[in-house]
């Protein structure tokens, strides 16, 4: 019989046993396996640990603050952010092709993380201690699909840029490592983590980045945010959430339509939604939204969202279609 209590207990001894007096760094994506993972590790060892959250500027509507307020709020964790926006913006521009969108997240992300890691061991340095782990949200799942080897990580590897220094390779602690998703979200509540975050649906890591087809500007990522802020409200509001695995809202940057609103034509872009069911993501179908929600989140976006002039609906299976357009 299966006990988030006693999980939790279980876990914390180990942290405990494993870490001891050591510190400890973790990445926060605004999910919910880092959150929970590192909810877990600061019950066991308080302030040795340190988070890191990267703001790419690729996030949803209010994921920074849940993480910066409530998540910090709900759990004491000393959190460093990381402002990397114009950086991230920057390395985009000009960018189109979505692997090509991909690699310039991937390397930026790390790139910055890792400078973030090396502060805070520079720091503990002066202080005459060492970093010497790394907390990895890894789940049951990702552990069978990858074949089960863990241990150290050198974020290093990752890329090749010189003059970081030995220190930065740490040993692994992967708290949820015998858990699927439903036990970390149940330990997740009762650890008493932000709602917003402990049932978040799945969001890839490049963010929305991939969800403008055509190139990622600020002005873009300000309308996608809108818009799917509409729709994960009207969702939510429908009692929808359970139903669906996650409704990835895309804006078609590269194509416009003409419409007529109020007295005058206009020529805007068009927000595809694309609500999808699924047990793991590996297939998955079009989720059957009523019409009256779709109506409610299509007028919405229309009306509230400059730019859009029209909303429509991906009704598409995986395969043959991904969940992502990019
Ligand atoms: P696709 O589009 O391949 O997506 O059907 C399957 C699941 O994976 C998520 N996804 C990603 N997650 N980095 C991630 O962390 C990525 O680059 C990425 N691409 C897709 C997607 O949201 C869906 O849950």
């Amino acid at each position: 019989d299966w006990n988030s209590g006693s999980v939790i207990a279980e876990q914390v001894a180990k942290i405990r046993e494993q870490i001891g007096e050591g510190r400890v760094i973790c990445g926060l994506s605004g999910g919910v396996d880092s959150a929970v993972a590192a909810a877990l590790v600061h019950e066991a060892v308080g302030d040795q640990l340190v988070c890191i959250f990267v703001d790419h500027g690729l996030l949803r509507a209010d994921e920074r603050r849940q993480v910066e307020e409530d998540f910090v709020a709900s759990t004491g964790v000393r959190l460093v952010t990381v402002d990397a926006r114009q950086q991230f913006l920057d390395a985009l521009a000009g960018v189109s092709d979505p692997e090509q969108k991909r690699k310039i997240i991937g390397r930026e992300f790390i790139r910055t993380f890792e400078g973030a890691a090396e502060a805070l061991v520079l720091e503990a340095k002066a202080e005459g201690d060492k970093v010497r782990y790394l907390v990895q949200g890894t789940l049951y799942p990702d552990v069978v699909e990858s074949g089960g080897g863990a241990g150290t990580a050198n974020i290093k590897s990752h890329h090749n840029v010189g003059g970081l220094p030995e220190d930065l390779q740490f040993e692994l602690v992967e708290p949820l490592r015998t858990l699927f998703k439903d036990e970390v979200r149940a330990i997740g509540r009762e650890l008493g983590l932000p709602e917003a975050i402990v049932g978040r649906q799945p969001f890839p890591g490049p963010g929305l980045g991939i969800r403008i087809v055509g190139e990622v500007t600020e002005e873009r990522l300000e309308l996608l945010r809108a818009a799917d802020a509409i729709v994960r409200a009207e969702l939510t509001a429908a009692g929808l959430d359970e139903e669906i695995w996650q409704c990835p809202v895309v804006l078609l940057a590269d194509v416009r339509s003409v419409g007529v609103q109020g007295d005058g034509r206009t020529y805007g872009h068009p927000i595809v939604l694309r609500p999808v069911s699924s047990e793991d993501a590996m297939t998955a179908d079009w989720t059957r939204v009523p019409f009256e929600v779709l109506a409610k989140i299509s007028n919405r976006i229309t009306n509230e969202v400059a730019g859009v002039n029209r909303v429509v609906l991906d009704v598409t299976s995986k395969p043959p279609g991904t969940i992502e357009w990019e």
